[in-house]
Formats: C-alpha cells, sequence, structure tokens
C-alpha cells in the first residue's frame, strides 16, 4: 500500500539545459518528474484508497504565467529555448505547473479517495536548493537568519 506521496524534489536556478529526453532541466525535474510519476503511481495510489499525494510548490507561482498574449496555453514557456531561458522564471513556472497538476489530480482522483494538494513550504533557505549559483548561495545565506529552519 502506498498512503501518501510527497513530490518535494527540486533544482533551482540551474543554468540553461536539455534532459535526454530534449526539454528544458528545470521544467522535466520539478514538474513532469513528478507528473510522470503520479501517472506510473495512479493504480497503486488507487488501490491504496484512501491515499494522498503532497506536491511541494511554492508561492513563486503567483508571479508567472504560463499563456501567451493571447491567452492561450503557450508550451513553448514551457521548455524554453536557451535564448528565452531565465531560471527564476523556469523555477516559477515550474512550481505552477506544480500546482494546476495537483488540483487537477485531486478533481480525478477525490471520487476514488485519493486526494492531492499543493503546499508551500515557507521560504527554506536551510535547504541545498540554491546550489546550482553562487551568487543564490550568498543570498540565501544571507537571508538565513531571517527564515524558519527545517
Ligand atoms: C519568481 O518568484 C519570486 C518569488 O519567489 C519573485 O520574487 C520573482 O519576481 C519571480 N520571478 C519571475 C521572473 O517570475
Amino acid at each position: 500500500p502506498l498512503h501518501v506521496l510527497i513530490c518535494n524534489a527540486a533544482v533551482f536556478a540551474l543554468p540553461w539545459q536539455l534532459t535526454e529526453d530534449g526539454l528544458e532541466s528545470t521544467f522535466q525535474v520539478n514538474h513532469l518528474g513528478h507528473f510522470y510519476l503520479v501517472q506510473l503511481l495512479e493504480d497503486v495510489l488507487r488501490c491504496s484508497s484512501p491515499a494522498r499525494v503532497v506536491m511541494i510548490s511554492s508561492e513563486s507561482h503567483r508571479f508567472t504565467d504560463i499563456k501567451d498574449g493571447s491567452g492561450k496555453l503557450d508550451f513553448s514557456l514551457l521548455s524554453p529555448s536557451k535564448k528565452d531561458y531565465w531560471a527564476m522564471l523556469a523555477y516559477n513556472r515550474s512550481k505552477l505547473g506544480n500546482i494546476l497538476f495537483s488540483n487537477e489530480l485531486n478533481r480525478r482522483l477525490s471520487p476514488h479517495g485519493v486526494t492531492s494538494n499543493a503546499v508551500h513550504p515557507g521560504n527554506l533557505m536551510y535547504s541545498s536548493i540554491h546550489r546550482s549559483w553562487w551568487v543564490y548561495t550568498l543570498l540565501f545565506t544571507l537571508a538565513r537568519p531571517f527564515t524558519k529552519s527545517m
């Protein structure tokens, strides 16, 4: 049985790079990885009812959009080319993806006893998510005394 699945893996501030699948890394690690894992485990979760999925998202999702100027979902924003890549924006978009996925998962599976919720864990400066770039490591170190610990 699998009663609780916590989707917490994430990267932050990576330089632009593609995965083996040809997708931008932040998008694939932070969103698609969880999306795929949950698809693979869906039957197990259903059979384990009551079960819950917890998506670790971020308040950063508020600061972004995945729609183009005409209000349509723009898939090129999800896995941008190198020239359109901005690490912070990619992170924020991946966190919006977590919330949209969690909401839809909850809509589909809650009638079967599997709930999904997305949470903002707080600004956890004690994590090592900033390790990809020294500037963020410096900023996180300076902010650390003012944030909560694990
Ligand atoms: C990303 O989210 C952070 C809040 O965590 C915000 O300060 C920042 O402006 C956002 N950046 C972009 C490019 O969306």
